[in-house]
Parts: C-alpha cells; sequence; structure tokens
C-alpha cells in the first residue's frame, strides 16, 4: 500500500500564480507571478490545476468586502505579503511527499501511516476543502488533510468538478433547510440563470418540486427561457413581468391558487420584494447573494398579515459547521454528475496559458464591473 503512495515524479515545476498585494478592482490589481514549486513536504501532495471557477466571491474577496480573508504571506520570494484568488477549483494529484505518520485512528498506536491522511494516489481528482484555498495557480503543493479526493474522474467532467462545492451545494440545502417541500410545491427564485439558479432548477425538477424563475430580461430572452426549460424550469419570468401586479393572477393559475413556499434571493431591492410577494402564509425568503448591491426590500404588511420568514444562507459556514455530512455531499453531487442527473451549463472557459506573463486584456476585461458577459467564466489549465 506504501508504495502506491509515493509519486513517480519528483521534478520541480514552474508554476504561474494569480495573486495580488492589495485589496482592489481586480483588472487593477491582479498580476501573474512564474515561481518554481517545491517538492512536497510531509503529508504533503503536488496538484496541477485541472480547471477553477471564477465566481462572484472571489471577486468579492479581491475587492476586500467578502466575510471570508484570503491569508496575505511573503511567498514565491515576492518582497510584499501577497494572496492568491480562488476559493474553488479542482486539481490532479501529480505527485506525492513522505505519508505523514501520526496516531492511527483504527488502531490506536503511534507513529504509523496515518492512513485517514495517506489515501490519495496519483491521477486522483481533489477539491479544496476549505475556501481561500488560492485555486488561480497551475501548479500547488497543499496539505492532503485539507484535500477533498474525487478520486479518478470516471465520467465527471472537469468544468463538473471544478464548480461542485459551491453552487450545487447551496442549492440543495437552501431547497432542503428552510421549508418542507413536498411534490408539487412551488418555489420562486431570482437571478435563476446563475449557477445556483440553473443548479436549483435540476434539483427541484429530479424532487417533483415546481419552480418559478425570475431572470433579467434580455436580448435573448426567449432563448434564455427556452435554456432553462429544458433545465426543467416550469416557468420563466422577467423581472418587468413578476413586478407587474396582474402577475398573482397569472401564478395563480400555474399553481391552481397555490402560492409558493420558498423564495431564494441571490439579487436583493424591487427583485427580493417581488418574490416575496409570492409567498405562501409562513412561507421562507432566503437570501443568499446581492447582485444589485440594493438592501434586501421586503414589505411591513409581508410580516404582520403572514408572517413570513426572512432567512440568510452561506455556504462557507455551513460546511465549517458540518465537516462531515459537506464531505457526503460532494460525492452524492459527483454522483449525480457522473449519473447525469445534473449537468453544468452556460460556462465560458478562460485558458491559464494567456496568463503566461500578465492577465490577459481577455481575462482582465471579465472584471470591468463584477461579470461582465452572461455565464459563469471557469479558467482551465492546459
Ligand atoms: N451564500 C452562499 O453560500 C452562496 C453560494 C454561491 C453563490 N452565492 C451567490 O449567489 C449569487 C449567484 O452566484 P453564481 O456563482 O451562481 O453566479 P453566476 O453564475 O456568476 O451568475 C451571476 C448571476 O447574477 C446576476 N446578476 C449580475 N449582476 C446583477 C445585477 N446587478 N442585478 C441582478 N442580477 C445580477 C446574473 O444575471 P444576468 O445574466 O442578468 O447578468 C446571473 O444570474 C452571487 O451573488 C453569489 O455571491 C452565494
Amino acid at each position: 500500500m506504501q508504495g502506491a503512495l509515493k509519486s513517480s515524479v519528483r521534478l520541480l515545476h514552474t508554476a504561474r500564480t494569480i495573486i495580488f498585494s492589495n485589496y482592489g478592482a481586480p483588472k487593477e490589481v491582479l498580476q501573474v507571478l512564474k515561481h518554481k514549486l517545491p517538492e512536497p513536504g510531509l503529508g504533503e501532495a503536488t496538484l496541477k490545476l485541472i480547471a477553477a471557477p471564477i465566481n462572484p466571491s472571489d471577486i468579492n474577496q479581491i475587492e476586500g468586502t467578502y466575510a471570508s480573508k484570503p491569508e496575505f504571506s511573503k511567498r514565491f520570494g515576492s518582497s510584499d505579503a501577497v494572496a492568491v484568488p480562488g476559493n474553488e477549483g479542482v486539481f490532479e494529484v501529480i505527485g506525492l511527499g513522505e505519508p505523514q505518520t501520526g496516531i492511527d485512528r483504527e488502531t490506536n498506536s503511534k507513529d504509523v501511516v496515518n492512513t485517514s491522511l495517506n489515501t490519495l494516489e496519483v491521477g486522483d481528482w481533489v477539491i479544496p476543502k476549505k475556501a481561500s484555498f488560492g485555486t488561480w495557480t497551475t501548479f500547488k503543493n497543499a496539505k492532503i488533510s485539507d484535500l477533498i479526493s474525487l478520486g479518478k474522474p470516471n465520467g465527471l467532467t472537469p468544468l463538473q468538478a471544478a464548480t461542485i462545492a459551491v453552487n450545487p451545494l447551496t442549492a440543495y440545502r437552501m431547497l432542503k433547510d428552510f421549508a418542507k417541500l413536498e411534490k408539487g410545491d412551488w418555489f420562486i427564485q431570482n437571478g435563476s440563470n446563475s449557477g445556483v439558479g440553473r443548479m436549483a432548477i435540476q434539483l427541484a425538477k429530479l424532487w417533483g418540486i415546481k419552480s418559478i424563475n425570475v431572470v433579467r430580461d434580455r436580448r435573448d430572452i426567449d432563448e434564455l427561457k427556452q435554456e432553462l426549460h429544458d433545465l426543467g424550469a416550469d416557468h420563466v419570468l422577467t423581472e418587468e413581468q413578476v413586478a407587474d401586479r396582474s402577475i398573482k393572477t397569472v401564478i395563480s393559475d400555474w399553481t391552481n391558487g397555490a402560492m409558493c413556499k420558498l423564495a431564494l434571493n441571490c439579487v436583493g431591492g424591487r427583485s427580493s420584494t417581488n418574490i416575496a410577494k409570492q409567498l405562501t402564509d409562513q412561507g421562507v425568503i432566503v437570501t443568499y447573494g446581492g447582485m444589485s448591491k440594493q438592501p434586501v426590500g421586503i414589505p411591513t404588511s409581508l410580516y404582520i398579515f403572514k408572517d413570513i420568514h426572512s432567512r440568510g444562507f452561506w455556504v462557507t459556514k455551513w460546511k465549517n459547521n458540518n465537516p462531515e455530512e459537506f464531505e457526503q455531499m460532494i460525492q452524492k453531487v459527483a454522483s449525480m454528475f457522473r449519473a447525469k442527473e445534473l449537468e453544468v451549463t452556460a460556462i465560458n472557459t478562460v485558458e491559464f496559458q494567456n496568463l503566461e506573463n500578465a492577465p490577459s486584456e481577455e481575462f482582465l476585461s471579465l472584471f470591468k464591473s463584477s461579470i461582465a458577459k452572461s455565464g459563469k467564466y471557469v479558467i482551465v489549465a492546459n
């Protein structure tokens, strides 16, 4: 067994890593650094990037407005303390350091290979256990105890694996943990074309829950509506349509008079008001994002006459509080991807090779405000 733990790869890799030394607009503060990677240390693995998404939280983290902060330290020979962005991503294990010894949990004996920390093999795909891992790098060494193994890909695609830990889990937990949704019940959400929104549509469809999905209007709105219907959306409305007074009757016709038990809000402002208005008595609105940068607006009458509940969800906190369940969820979502029950759609890719000396114009233009074009971007290694 121990033989399998050792790697044949003992080279020093030249890594390219995106760094920043001050918080600010990504376009202004990001740089690319080329540096040599040392051999992996005790209990460490050498990782090669497969793919890493650019999530809204990554942008907020670079701007300095995100609750979870990256670690700034002097590394890669830099004179300033630098941080590496990227909270999520998938890597391939290409090398392993000496196995870590310690107390074996099963036998309780000391100084033996701690099997729970040394089960990785070269070729396995891994994702970080925690946020602020610094995924925007082509190679890195990491503690095996900081990684979750997805094993060999076995049908899992790079884009699925790279985005497995945040959006599917967020959608999954929000649909399960805030309202008792039975088959045939309705929920409403805004930002429905986002990564989380698309996951919520697919999960709801799988579980027999009906969805009303709100998106911003655009030139190709009919195409987007069709795309979301194809994923499993029951109804798709624009922000203008859901804001119209007549929408209550339209929705009532769709639902046979039922109102929504749950509203998922990642936008805030007027958009949150409009989806909250579709809630039933004691319905729950869960806020998990604030894309409009406007406060959540819930009319007083909804609290008084309907006793609606307003809650919040942050997947980082959930996984820190539920580390074992988090790992089980990852394996569950991986098997749903492999079984083709879930799909990752509307992804644009940016190649790391364009970042040889400095982030390319194409890459930097993604950060002009938040996400410049529609759809999520994933950095792919080559
Ligand atoms: N709390 C948590 O644990 C958690 C976990 C994951 C994600 N999130 C949050 O969930 C949201 C979606 O994340 P994601 O990764 O799924 O996003 P994504 O795939 O990158 O999509 C971004 C979404 O935001 C919409 N949007 C952008 N700017 C907007 C604005 N000014 N007003 C209204 N909508 C706007 C986009 O709509 P258009 O196509 O119309 O631009 C799109 O639907 C983000 O706020 C993110 O921070 C939270």
